[in-house]
């Protein structure tokens, strides 16, 4: 039985599936492990064995619905040709984007230098046979964000700023938008049957942009993804009281909610697409009895309808793997 999928298509509502964002990552022992003798995390992600063995890990420990293939969302601006590092302790760091090389990049070539993440999911869905996985890509506008801004953005961040260059974004953002349409193709091809789309720096657009830089684009996208026969999960993190028009926009099959969002607003404002994740993964790092009544909380206010149980953002590295067990047999059990 695939409690996800009928949980997405057929909404039905008993049964709750679960998985979690970042389940693969530093927060297991055996991952730690990994990534201490692989200090290049571009290189990790383009070893297809270890990448499929982390994409496994999780699913090793967990009753999970799913798993999610162990890459980036950089993998598209270092597939465009833009250098791309992770910094202990820094997080990731660009170099300045090539903006010739980048938009004139071919789908051959960029299929090529992404080879070893399509050849991951090729491994890990011959090793899980018919269990979910899912594939992913950033949304335009967080991977222009990262590709200009060449790192996470800070607190005096500027838009204006980063947008200023009005011919560099708008080729940039269109050849995003075909490059993200034939990443996930790509992942479709080797094996992935669900999409996610993380758009993380949403929340960062002034208001009177989103229809532009989020929705627009990715509206499209989520057709692309659909045309394909594969259901569609946006995850439009930090735009508040926009989930309402981000919906009724986009239609994504599900909608993933931050930890900002509160459940019974979202619960009253959308009633087309199914619902995914909220808790706050810092809920996590408490005591059992704390954990508990938060996960029952987000059960109960979605009890009568389709949910997928997830994080409001990734697993944080603090959090124990026992406590991802015991939330997961939390979902299972609770009637
Ligand atoms: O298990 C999974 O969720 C699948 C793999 C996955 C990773 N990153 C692995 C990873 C996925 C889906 C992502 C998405 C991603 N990457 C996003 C969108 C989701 C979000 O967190 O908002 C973003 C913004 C990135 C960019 C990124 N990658 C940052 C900012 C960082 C450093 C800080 C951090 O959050 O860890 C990464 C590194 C990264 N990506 C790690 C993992 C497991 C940690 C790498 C390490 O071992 O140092």
């Amino acid at each position: 039985m695939n409690r996800l999928l009928n949980c997405i298509n057929n909404k039905k509502s008993s049964d709750t599936p679960v998985w979690f964002m970042r389940q693969a990552g530093r927060y297991l022992p055996e991952f730690m492990e990994i990534r201490k003798q692989n200090t290049d995390f571009v290189k990790l992600c383009l070893n297809s064995d270890l990448a499929k063995e982390i994409t496994i890990q999780p699913i090793k420990r967990f009753d999970l619905d799913a798993a999610i293939i162990f890459s980036d969302i950089l993998m598209i601006p270092y597939g465009l040709g833009q250098n791309v590092n992770f910094k202990k302790g820094f997080g990731p760091q660009l170099d300045e984007v090539q903006i010739d090389i980048s938009t004139k990049i071919n789908n051959e070539t960029f299929t090529n230098n992404l080879k070893p993440v399509y050849e991951a999911i090729k491994k890990v869905r011959i090793e899980i046979e018919k269990k979910n996985l899912i594939g992913f890509a950033g949304a335009p506008w967080t991977l222009f964000l990262y590709m200009i801004n060449r790192r996470s953005p800070k607190k005096n961040f500027n838009f204006e700023e980063i947008i200023k260059n009005n011919t560099l974004t708008r080729d940039l953002y269109k050849k995003l938008e075909e490059i993200i349409c034939l990443h996930i193709k790509n992942q479709v091809d080797a094996g992935a049957n669900i999409i996610q789309i993380f758009d993380s720096w949403a929340g960062l657009l002034p208001e009177n942009q989103l229809k532009d830089y989020c929705y627009e684009p990715t509206k499209r996208i989520v057709e692309f993804v659909k045309k394909l026969n594969i259901p569609a999960i946006c995850f439009p993190r930090g735009i508040g009281k926009n989930y309402e028009d981000f919906c009724s926009s986009v239609k994504p099959d599900c909608i993933s909610i931050d930890y900002e969002v509160d459940p019974n607003w979202i619960k009253q404002k959308i009633k087309t697409p199914v619902i995914q994740g909220g808790l706050d993964p810092k809920v996590l790092l408490k005591n059992r009895e704390d954990i508990e009544i938060e996960v029952k909380k987000y059960l109960d206010i979605f009890r009568d309808q389709p949910y997928i149980f997830n994080l409001g953002h990734g697993v944080l590295p603090e959090t124990k793997p026992e406590t991802i067990k015991f939330v997961t047999s939390l979902v299972r059990e609770y009637k």
